[in-house]
């Protein structure tokens, strides 16, 4: 069983070749991402192996099932880089529906913190021996009001941290929890009311843009804004409006909406075209991580067993995975719990 593996960076691999030799799998690994012209790569391969900036759309989907790919396997939880409903009845999905969702949660209480505190400014002043306090003001979270948007894995966890932290959790989901004992309010409210809000919701037509210039009118003066789930969530050109118009206190964004040809990749030397994105950087009030959210040694080891445990189920099992996200069934990931067959 051979494996093409996109978008291979040099932490993916160990894990990968771990689990798969023990399962007879071998990889084929490129750096390159996966795209209309990079396809033809996957010649031979029964499988493919994608990650988030890697774009499956209906030209590559159609380029996969000509060369006889049948199972594209996300090593990721999100899997909105996938034409989902175009792969129907050709060409099976899989993800990893959770690997660490502590590392994402943890992470975005890691640039709060850095926000809030200027840690990031304080560790920059003290190398070079400054060790003056002024411009480091920050304020205590104990107290504050944290809105969560999402409230599944990872937004649940990041409440609780916050609970921890005695800060007061609001919440928004579509589907909200009937037992989780978190205080939904509607997406307004959770606008109005808090200091923090964090987005853990996937990326769908529905949330495209949900934290656009109307939202950021309704929130607080000073709102310190989260991102670590997708960057289109927010229009970033309105965060920057925003940020002038003094509205917005603090951005923490791990993810970025234009993020695919920049993230990931050293580019140090070179002169970033993404003017919004180089702006957003430029102020001394946004904190960018690029997508670093899910990088713990325990979420790698569970992406590639969880990966692996997919592609091996799928051939083995007469393509029946647990982990399918099924068009047909019209609720993606839910459905898999109701159904017991194949999906096509
Ligand atoms: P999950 O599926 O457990 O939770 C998502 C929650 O969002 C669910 O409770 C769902 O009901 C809710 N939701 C769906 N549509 C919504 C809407 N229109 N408005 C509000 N809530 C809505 O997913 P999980 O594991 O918690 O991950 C959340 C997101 O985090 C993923 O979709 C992914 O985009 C992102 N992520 C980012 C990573 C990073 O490295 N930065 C790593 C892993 C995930």
């Amino acid at each position: 069983m051979t494996v093409a593996f996109f978008d291979t960076k040099p932490y993916d691999k160990p894990a990968f070749v771990e689990f798969g030799t023990a399962h007879g799998l071998e990889f084929r690994f490129f750096e390159t991402k996966l795209n209309a012209s990079t396809a033809a790569l996957a010649q031979g391969c029964e499988a493919v192996c994608v990650f988030v900036n890697d774009t499956v759309d209906a030209a590559v989907i159609d380029a996969l099932y000509a060369q006889g790919v049948k199972l594209i396997a996300l090593r990721s939880a999100g899997y909105n880089n996938v034409d989902v409903r175009h792969a129907f009845g050709k060409i099976h999905v899989v993800h990893v529906p959770a690997y660490s969702p502590y590392a994402v949660a943890e992470h975005a209480m890691a640039l709060l913190l850095t926000s809030i505190r200027r840690i990031h400014k304080a560790y920059n002043r003290t190398r070079e021996f400054n060790f003056s306090l002024g411009g480091l003001v920050g304020f205590d979270l104990h107290g504050k009001t944290v809105g969560v948007v999402g409230t599944g894995r990872i937004g649940c966890i990041f409440a609780e941290i916050c609970r921890g932290f005695g800060m007061r959790v609001l919440a928004y989901d579509r589907f909200p929890k009937a037992d989780s004992g978190l205080a939904y309010v509607s997406l307004d409210e959770l606008f109005t009311q808090s200091d923090i809000i964090s987005l853990h919701c996937p990326l769908t037509d529905e949330t495209r843009h949900l934290i656009d210039g109307a939202a950021i009118e309704k929130m607080k003066k000073g709102v310190v804004l989260l991102n670590t789930s997708r960057g289109a969530l927010i229009d970033a050109q309105a965060l920057l409006d925003g940020i002038k118009a003094r509205k917005i206190g603090a951005a923490c964004l791990d993810v970025y909406e234009e993020e695919a040809d920049v993230f990931f990749e050293d580019r140090s030397g070179h002169i970033l075209s993404d003017d919004l994105l180089a702006r957003l950087i430029s102020m001394p009030n946004v904190l960018v991580t690029s997508h670093q959210a899910f990088l713990t040694e325990e979420a790698l080891r569970n992406i590639a067993e969880t990966t692996v445990g997919n592609i091996c189920s799928f051939f083995e099992n007469d393509g029946i995975c647990d982990n399918e996200l099924c068009y047909r069934c019209g609720h993606i990931e839910r459905c898999k719990k109701e159904r017991k067959e194949r999906c096509f």
